[in-house]
């Protein structure tokens, strides 16, 4: 049974993935800040048990900024040649905390100060996920590293899914049009963070079997996020079938679905139901909108 990586799983897109994946029956391994918040929001899920948790996770404590630990969380074991086996697939939905700001830093002759400015939010990090990019990909290329050839790491290179956001398509086409100016005046900061994550992304992805995302990169762009974590109660789902994916809408780059919002546990559950219960090939080399 194949292995998944989580970061970002006290998210509420990734939460959702992550609860999906463990009633599916399979393994995972998860980075946490705080391991007490990521079991805490898990124990919450419909049908997730403390027996399921210990049976079927591994929580790495760490930052996801930080190599060795993100390097821990991909690799399931290490023989004693030292090769490793990576985990099959990596989710990864790691993002700031949004403060409501109505002033902006301006600098002038070397002193920085701040001043009036309309309503945006401003991050904790305005880097997090240009940094947790940046780790993972040293991560993979330190892990590859470890392989006698390229074709071998190639064979069991991780698939890699992140989630970025709608809204960086010039003209943000791809957000619904009553929504771009809240999008243009509300979240320029945020999304400067997830346009870098996806540059990086873009720039090792064009090496294809020669890069270390060989495993091919799925970039998911929700529209604006409603809700929690909380997945519904079990809802009879077949082995095989996309389930309670009806209302969500989906798109690439070249024609963009366009909406407004989705809920987190939608984006969780298609990310579950398409990349990894189907291995998600139809969306290797794309950007995904998906919208409610
Ligand atoms: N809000 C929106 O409308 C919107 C729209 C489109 C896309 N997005 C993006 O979609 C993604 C998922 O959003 P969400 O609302 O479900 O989740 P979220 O609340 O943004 O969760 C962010 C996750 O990142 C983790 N994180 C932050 N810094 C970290 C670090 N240095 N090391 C390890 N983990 C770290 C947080 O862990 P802690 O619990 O330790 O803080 C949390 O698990 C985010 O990237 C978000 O920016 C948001």
């Amino acid at each position: 049974m194949n292995t998944i990586a989580f970061f970002g799983a006290t998210g509420g897109c990734t939460n959702a993935c992550l609860a999906y994946t463990l009633l599916n029956g399979y393994n995972a391994r998860a980075l946490a800040r705080t391991p007490s918040k990521l079991t805490a929001l898990l124990l919450t899920q419909p049908g997730i048990t403390q027996k399921i948790i210990s049976n079927q996770l591994e929580v790495i404590e760490g930052d996801a900024t930080d190599v060795e630990s993100v390097k821990k969380t991909l690799i399931i074991s290490t023989d004693s040649n030292n090769t490793c086996t990576p985990v099959s697939s990596i989710i990864s939905g790691v993002g700031g905390t949004g403060i409501m700001s109505f002033t902006r830093e301006t600098s002038c002759q070397n002193s920085k100060f701040r001043v009036p400015a309309l309503p945006h939010i401003e991050l904790d990090n305005p880097h997090i996920t240009e940094q947790t990019t940046r780790a993972l990909l040293a991560a993979l290329e330190q892990i590859a590293a470890r392989f006698s050839s390229f074709e071998e790491y190639r064979a069991v290179a991780p698939r890699v899914t992140v989630i970025s956001t709608t809204g960086n398509l010039p003209g943000s086409k791809d957000v619904g049009f009553w929504f771009r100016p809240m999008y243009n005046v509300l979240l320029p900061i945020p999304h400067a963070d997830k346009l870098q994550m996806e540059k990086l992304l873009d720039k090792e992805a064009e090496l294809g079997g020669d890069g270390v995302l060989a495993g091919g990169l799925v970039v998911v762009r929700p529209s604006f996020l409603m809700g929690d974590h909380l997945i519904p109660a079990r809802e009879g789902e077949k082995e095989g079938q996309r389930v309670g994916l009806k209302g969500v809408r989906v798109g690439t780059e070249r024609d963009p679905a366009v909406g407004y919002t989705i809920p987190r546990a939608l984006v969780g559950k298609w990310i579950f139901e398409e990349v990894i219960r189907h291995g998600g090939a139809q969306w290797v080399g794309e950007k995904v909108t998906i919208t409610a």
